[in-house]
C-alpha cells in the first residue's frame, strides 16, 4: 500500500433477523488501493455486513462513510452510484448471452440507423468489452460464445468486466468468490483480484480460505458471532493466530 487514504469507514453496524441479532455493532475502514479479506465462522455475520455495504440489507443501526462523507445506503443503486460493486454468488449474468452482451447488459450503447432509429451499436460493444476483458487479463475462446459454455473463472472475470464499464466503480465486493470453483479456476480469481489492486481497485472479499487469504490480502478482519474480533495485517500474523481469533481462543 502507498497511500492510506480511507475510502469507507462502517461504524457500529447492527443487523436482526426476527429476534436473531446478527450484526452487533461492527466498525472497520478500507483504505483506497488494497485488498481485505473478511473471515468468520459459518453464521459469523460476514454475508450480512456486505449485503448493508452494498444496500442488499437495510441496517438497523450504525453509519456509513464514504470519502470522509456519511452516505446513506438503502438500495443496491446506492451503492452502485457512488462506487461500490457487488459480485453475488450467482454472478448476475444471463446464461444465453456473450460475454458482451452480459458486459453492457441493460447499457448498450446506441447508434442511429438511417440517421434516426436507434440500434444497439454491436461494433463498439465488442471493441469495448474486449477492452475491459482485457483489464481483467482473462482470455476468451471466442467473444460470440454464450456465457454459458465459459469457465466458472471466466464468468467471474466478465462478471468484473461489467463493473468496470462503470467508470465510478471504486470498490469491488466479493462474497466467496472461490467456493464453487475448480483449483485452477480459483488461482484466476485470484490473479484477478491482484490485478484490480494493481489498478487501484480497493477490494473487500469474504472467504473460508486462509491460504487466499494471506496470498492476496493486505489486511483480515475476523468477525465471530455479529461482532470484529479482531482485524490484522496479513504480514504480521500467521494463519494459526487468524484461527485462534475466529474460533475465540478455543483451539
Ligand atoms: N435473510 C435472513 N433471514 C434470517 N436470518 C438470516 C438472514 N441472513 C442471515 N441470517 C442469519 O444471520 C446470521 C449471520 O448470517 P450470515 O449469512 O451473515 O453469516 P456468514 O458469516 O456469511 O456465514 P457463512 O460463512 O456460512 O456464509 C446467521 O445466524 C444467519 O442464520
Ligand atoms: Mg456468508
Amino acid at each position: 500500500m502507498t497511500q492510506q487514504t480511507t475510502l469507507l469507514e462502517v461504524n457500529n453496524l447492527k443487523k436482526s433477523f426476527g429476534g436473531v441479532q446478527a450484526v452487533k455493532g461492527v466498525s472497520f475502514s478500507l483504505f483506497s488501493g488494497e485488498a481485505v479479506a473478511v473471515v468468520g465462522d459459518n453464521g459469523a455475520g460476514k454475508s450480512t455486513v456486505v449485503k448493508m455495504i452494498s444496500g442488499a440489507y437495510t441496517r438497523d443501526g450504525g453509519d456509513i462513510h464514504w470519502e470522509g462523507a456519511a452516505v446513506d445506503i438503502a438500495h443496491p443503486d446506492d451503492a452502485r452510484s457512488i462506487g461500490i460493486e457487488t459480485m453475488y454468488q450467482d454472478l448476475a449474468l444471463v446464461p444465453d448471452l456473450d460475454a458482451p452482451g452480459n458486459v453492457f447488459l441493460g447499457q448498450e450503447p446506441m447508434k442511429r440507423m438511417f440517421g434516426f432509429l436507434p440500434i444497439i451499436d454491436r461494433e463498439k460493444m465488442q471493441l469495448d468489452a474486449r477492452r475491459l476483458l482485457e483489464r481483467v487479463r482473462i482470455n476468451l475462446p471466442s467473444l460470440e460464445r454464450p456465457i454459458s459454455a465459459l469457465s466458472g473463472g471466466q464468468r467471474q472475470a466478465t462478471a468484473i468486466a461489467r463493473f468496470l464499464l462503470s467508470e465510478r466503480a471504486r470498490l469491488i465486493i466479493m462474497d466467496e468468490p472461490t467456493a464453487a470453483l475448480g483449483v485452477q479456476e480459483q488461482r484466476k480469481v485470484m490473479d484477478l483480484i491482484r490485478t484490480l489492486k494493481s489498478q487501484q481497485m480497493t477490494i473487500l472479499v469474504v472467504s473460508h480460505n486462509l491460504e487466499h487469504v494471506f496470498e492476496v490480502c493486505d489486511r483480515i478482519i475476523v468477525f465471530r458471532a455479529g461482532e470484529v474480533a479482531g482485524i490484522v495485517r496479513t504480514k504480521d500474523v500467521d494463519k494459526q493466530a487468524v484461527v485462534s481469533l475466529i474460533m475465540g481462543g478455543n483451539t
